[in-house]
């Protein structure tokens, strides 16, 4: 059993969270502390003070990049709310593939990629979508997060059978191999190389050269509170093509009144044209 957590000791983490990654973690506190107690002790810090004083004064980034890594929630998994997949196939590739025919160019951002079986997936779709004709066309999926760990395991591409089997069965044939006996499976070089990872903070102004024409967003807003949300929607909307699409979890909400999305479903969105 760690030690306890005061309330000031809480109260400078949570804000310290809150500030820089918009995380909300306001009555949370055994959360938190149940995160960060083992970490704390095999630190040898006497007190969560004298570990925020670290985190704060490590010029290395390193104590902060462990803070994150063990407060944020990764939980993902294949097949996540597979309708907005679906709809992507049948509703949104056609509609794109027919308007950007000369360009052949789309911009696909996963904002919350967690260990990458989101973006792995829309890269697997997109592959399945355009068949032979993909090679003409450039559908890379930027995939960003703000856990350093979970890109590296979303990098390393590499799935327990459980995690994999519910994936559709010529998806598995096609992208999927086995690795080490056969107990696990990694992703095929032919989507890794679909998938670019990075660190992002959705907090930070969006660097992003050009527009969007799909970004997923999802499960990720439920951390943040309504004016981060709103803000961070507003930045989504600036960096979205004319008649692009914004995708969140299926049970998160967006304030419709702040910025123009045309709603299609209560998770899918489109920026208006014109
Ligand atoms: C619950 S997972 C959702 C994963 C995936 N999108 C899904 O729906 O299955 C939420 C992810 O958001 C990331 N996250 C939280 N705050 C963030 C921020 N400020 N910037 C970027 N990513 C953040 C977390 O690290 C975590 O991996």
């Amino acid at each position: 059993m760690g030690k306890l957590m005061t309330e000031d000791e809480f109260q400078r983490i949570y804000r310290h969270v809150k500030t820089r990654y918009g995380i909300d973690m306001e009555r949370k506190k055994e959360i938190v502390q149940g995160r960060l107690e083992n970490y704390v002790q095999t630190g040898g810090y006497t007190t969560y003070q004298e570990y925020m004083n670290a985190v704060e004064l490590d010029y290395t980034g390193k104590l902060e990049r462990e803070l994150v890594n063990l407060l944020t929630t990764n939980h993902t998994f294949f097949m996540r709310e597979f309708d907005h997949f679906e709809y992507l196939k049948r509703m949104v590739l056609p509609e794109l593939k027919q308007r950007e025919e000369k360009n052949r160019d789309l911009c696909i951002w996963c904002g919350a990629a967690s260990t990458g079986q989101e973006p792995y997936m829309l890269a697997m779709l997109l592959k399945d979508f355009f068949g032979l004709e993909h090679e003409h066309w450039d559908t890379k999926v930027l995939a960003t997060d703000i856990s350093t760990q979970v890109l590296e395991q979303a990098v390393r591409g590499i799935y327990e059978e459980n995690q994999i089997s519910v994936l559709p069965e010529h998806w598995k044939r096609r992208f999927l191999r086995p690795v080490n006996g056969g107990t696990q499976y990694e992703i095929s070089a032919e989507i890794k190389e679909e998938v670019l990872f990075r660190q992002f903070n959705l907090m930070d102004t969006f660097p992003f050269k050009r527009r969007m024409h799909i970004i997923f967003l999802r499960n990720v807003m439920i951390y943040f509170d309504k004016e981060t949300k709103r803000q961070l929607v507003q930045k989504v909307y600036d960096c979205m093509e004319p008649g692009g699409y914004l995708f969140i979890g299926q049970t998160e909400t967006i304030d419709k009144t702040s910025v123009p999305f045309e709603m299609i479903r209560p998770s899918i969105f489109r920026k208006r044209e014109g």
